[in-house]
């Protein structure tokens, strides 16, 4: 076996720790998920890059993934949800991202992201670390375009991962380095600088 073929057997393991939540009624799968990681651990430690499938995920699905430890959240937006990005930007801290630490100059775009359709952000509020929720459905009458909410302290971010205003996390939620290897398979922690 080829020192390539090792890497790419400790990515794979790493992939395994995944969890797919769809666009309604979702909840947050966190004992499979975290059941699921100790193979991985190790790996982790050595902050090997993630494969992650991506060929199943249907609109409005989100996959879970461990990387370097953290968690990230790969979402594949809906028309109807990069529809809606741009119906809060009075109402967002960082409209257009130009908090520079938090995302790759290949993700400072109105998407936040290098295709539209594939969100891809660190589970971890910029407040204090807790995980965001997922609420996708749009609701006119309350006001939110869909995002995700903090339970720990109430931060809310839109489906791009950008902080609204008036909550306690202070910057977007942060993308990670990123790559399409493929159409179907998304390589998180490299990158060649321009995705
Ligand atoms: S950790 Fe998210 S709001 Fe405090």
């Amino acid at each position: 076996m080829t020192e390539d073929d090792l890497d790419r057997n400790r990515r794979h393991f790493l992939v395994v720790a995944t969890a797919v939540t769809g666009a309604v009624g979702a909840g947050f799968a966190a004992v499979p998920f975290i059941s699921s990681l100790k193979p991985s651990a190790r790996a982790q430690a050595l902050g090997a890059p993630v494969e992650v499938p991506i060929g199943s995920l249907e609109p409005g699905e989100m996959v879970r993934v461990l990387w370097r430890g953290r968690l990230v959240y790969i979402l594949r937006r809906t028309d109807e949800m990069l529809g809606h990005l741009g119906d809060n930007l009075d109402e967002l801290k960082d409209p257009n991202s130009e908090v520079e630490e938090q995302q790759p100059d290949y993700a400072t775009n109105n998407t936040r992201s290098v295709r539209p359709e594939f969100l891809v952000v660190e589970g971890s509020c910029t407040h204090l670390g807790c995980a965001p929720i997922e609420d996708f459905p749009v609701r006119p009458a309350d006001n939110w375009g869909g995002g995700f909410f903090c339970p720990c302290h109430g931060s809310k971010f839109d489906l791009a991962g950008r902080v609204y205003n008036g909550v306690p996390a202070p910057t977007n939620l942060r993308v990670p380095p990123h790559r399409f290897v493929r159409d179907d398979l998304i390589l998180i922690g490299q990158d060649t600088g321009a995705a």
